[in-house]
């Protein structure tokens, strides 16, 4: 635009704009609600005790975990993640699933009674063994995922998520879509009151990890990713916590917990599983994977190198501060 005057045309200065958009800024100042240096966190793992005489912390229990998660103590459980079997009929090496047969551990138990009736067994118990501030994860494939969601609405907890996890394989169908989710379940005995600590700045209920096939590992084949249980883990623990598995498998959230400067418990009712558990566990050092939160985290610099251009005004101006 001109502006005409006596003294003539004048072209007024280009408006510079006071604060220019800088993409994923709130990221950069985005901080975690609780954090813990590694010297914390060993310092609250450590000092946890078990929850009774009866019940030991990182130990699996070969037993049907029904059985066994009666003789935890009321309100001793921070976290229950929780991979039931599917309750179809599956022996966990079929070769629609692209798996080594001879790479698959015998023995997966699927369930002998009604699907329901085993469904609500194992759900009513998680409201009492959870601290009043606990939560839970429950993984569920569409299939038999209606009692799942029944019996925590009858055992009274209350879903704070519907997750989906989306993972990047699924069995190759001719006449349907292919299957390549599964249904995560997050749960709180207090929707008032439960540990929540938020270690990203936008996470969104979708989680996209990718399934490991054929690794030349010998396992359960139904083993969850480390990812996936980690995300429970760090969202919703802290470290010391207890974190209960009803059904460990392959001892993925051992694992995870062990890594993370975290407590387990788990129950696993095919005892072949042991030799695999024990081996996983061995392969990693306590707290191995524990980085402070906010350490995770990108810095403006990190965010510059990157994207020169976006953030180099950005940097200017910090700078002139
Ligand atoms: C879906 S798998 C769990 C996989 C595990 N999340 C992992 O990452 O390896 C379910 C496991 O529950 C076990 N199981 C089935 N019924 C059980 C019961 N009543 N008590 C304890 N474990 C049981 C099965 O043997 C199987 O290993």
């Amino acid at each position: 635009m001109t502006i005409d005057s006596e003294e003539g045309d004048e072209t007024p200065p280009a408006r510079r704009r006071s604060r220019r958009y800088v993409p994923n800024l709130a990221e950069f100042y985005f901080r975690p609600q609780f954090d813990w240096t590694i010297e914390e966190a060993q310092a609250s793992y450590e000092a946890r005790q078990p929850p009774s005489s009866k019940v030991g912390i990182d130990c699996v229990y070969y037993e049907d975990c029904i059985e066994g998660m009666g003789r935890l103590p009321d309100g001793s459980i921070d976290l229950v993640i929780a991979d039931p079997p599917f309750g179809i009929d599956f022996d966990g090496k079929s070769g629609a699933y692209n798996r080594d047969a001879s790479l698959v551990v015998e023995g997966y138990e699927e369930v002998s009674e009604s699907y329901d009736e085993f469904t609500k067994s194992w759900i009513r118990e998680i409201p009492r063994v959870l601290k009043s501030d606990g939560s839970a994860f429950i993984f569920s494939g569409w299939t038999n995922l209606e009692p799942v969601l029944r019996e925590v609405r009858e055992a009274g907890l209350t879903t704070l998520n519907h997750i989906v996890w989306h993972y990047p394989f699924g069995v190759f169908t001719r006449r349907r879509f292919v299957t390549s989710h599964y249904h995560v379940i997050f749960l709180a005995n207090n929707p008032q009151n439960y540990f929540f600590n938020k270690v990203e700045h936008y996470p969104e209920d979708v989680w996209a990890v990718k399934r490991k096939y054929r690794t030349r590992e010998v396992k359960n084949s139904t083993k969850l990713p480390t990812d996936v249980v980690m995300r429970c883990i760090d969202f919703s623990s802290k470290p010391g916590d207890i974190v209960l598995d009803p059904f460990m498998g392959n001892g993925t959230t051992a694992v995870a917990a062990k890594c993370s400067w975290r407590h387990f418990i788990g129950f696993e009712i095919n005892p072949e599983l042991e030799t695999v558990i024990d081996d996983e566990l061995a392969s990693v050092e306590l707290g191995e994977a524990y980085i402070p939160y906010g350490e995770r985290l990108p810095t403006i610099e990190q965010l510059a190198e990157k994207y020169p251009v976006a953030y180099r005004e950005f940097l200017r101006r910090e700078g002139e501060r």
